[in-house]
C-alpha cells in the first residue's frame, strides 16, 4: 500500500556522508518540532535536545570523544560498534558525528524508566521528518555510551545538559551526500495470533 507517510518510513536510511553546509533554520526547527511532538510515557515530555550547530563545539566534542575511546580497551564481549569506536579512536581522526554539520544530543531524566523509549520515539520522529524534508540523518550513540565519562559529561553540562539528565542518544543531521539503496528487512519477527490458544499446563 502506498501513502506519503509509509513512503517516507520505507525510504529512510541512515546517512553517513553529509554536505558541509548548514540546512536552513526553518527545516531544522521543523525536524525538532516533529521530535517534540512524539508520544511519551504518561505524557511526561521530559526529553531535552541540545542542537549543536557550532563547528567549534562539534570539533571540541569530537576531540573529547576520540580521547575517551582511545583510552578504553575492548574485551571479547565488547559490543561490536563500541569496539569499532575504540579501534578507530586509537588510530586517530575518528569523527563520531560522521561529518554532519548538526548534532542533536537527546537526553532525558536520569532514573526515569521510559527515558530511552521516549527518546527513541522522538528521534524516530525526527529521522522521518528529516527524510520528508530531503535531509539526511543517522542515530549517533557514542555520547550515550560516554554519558558518565567525566570530560565529555563536563562539556555537555557546559553546553546546557542538566546534571540530573542522562544522554539517551543523538542524531546527525544535514544534507545527505549519499543515497543508500533500500535494505531488505528480514528480522523483527512477527507472529499473528488469530485463533484461541489454551493456557499451558
Ligand atoms: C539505537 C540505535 C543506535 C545506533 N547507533 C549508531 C551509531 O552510533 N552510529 C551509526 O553510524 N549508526 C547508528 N545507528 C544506525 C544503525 O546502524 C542503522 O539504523 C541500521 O544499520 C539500519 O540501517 P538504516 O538506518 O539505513 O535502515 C543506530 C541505530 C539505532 C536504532
Amino acid at each position: 500500500m502506498s501513502h506519503p507517510v509509509l513512503d517516507v518510513i520505507h525510504a529512510r536510511r541512515s546517512i553517513r556522508r553529509y554536505r558541509p553546509e548548514l540546512p536552513p533554520e526553518t527545516l531544522l526547527r521543523t525536524v525538532l518540532e516533529a521530535g517534540r511532538a512524539a508520544p511519551s510515557g504518561g505524557n511526561s515530555q521530559s526529553c531535552h535536545f541540545l542542537v549543536i550547530r557550532s563547528a567549534a563545539v562539534l570539533s571540541r566534542l569530537r576531540a573529547l570523544v576520540e580521547a575517551c575511546f582511545a583510552s578504553m580497551e575492548a574485551g571479547p564481549d565488547t559490543y561490536r560498534s563500541l569496539r569499532s569506536s575504540i579501534t578507530l579512536s586509537k588510530r586517530g581522526g575518528y569523527d563520531f558525528t560522521l561529518g554532519a554539520p548538526v548534532l542533536v544530543v537527546a537526553a532525558n531524566q536520569r532514573g526515569y524508566g521510559n527515558a530511552l523509549a521516549d527518546t527513541a520515539c522522538a528521534l524516530e520522529n525526527m529521522m522521518l521528518a528529516a527524510q520528508a524534508l530531503g535531509l539526511g540523518s543517522c542515530w549517533i550513540n557514542q555520547l550515550h555510551w560516554l554519558d558518565d565519562a567525566p570530560p565529555v559529561r563536563a562539556y555537555l553540562e557546559a553546553l546546557g545538559l542538566d546534571p540530573g539528565e542522562t544522554v539517551c542518544g543523538g542524531l546527525a543531521l544535514g544534507w545527505p551526500d549519499q543515497s543508500p539503496a533500500p535494505i531488505e528487512h528480514t528480522g523483527n519477527r512477527v507472529d499473528w495470533i488469530d485463533a484461541d490458544v489454551e493456557l499451558p499446563g
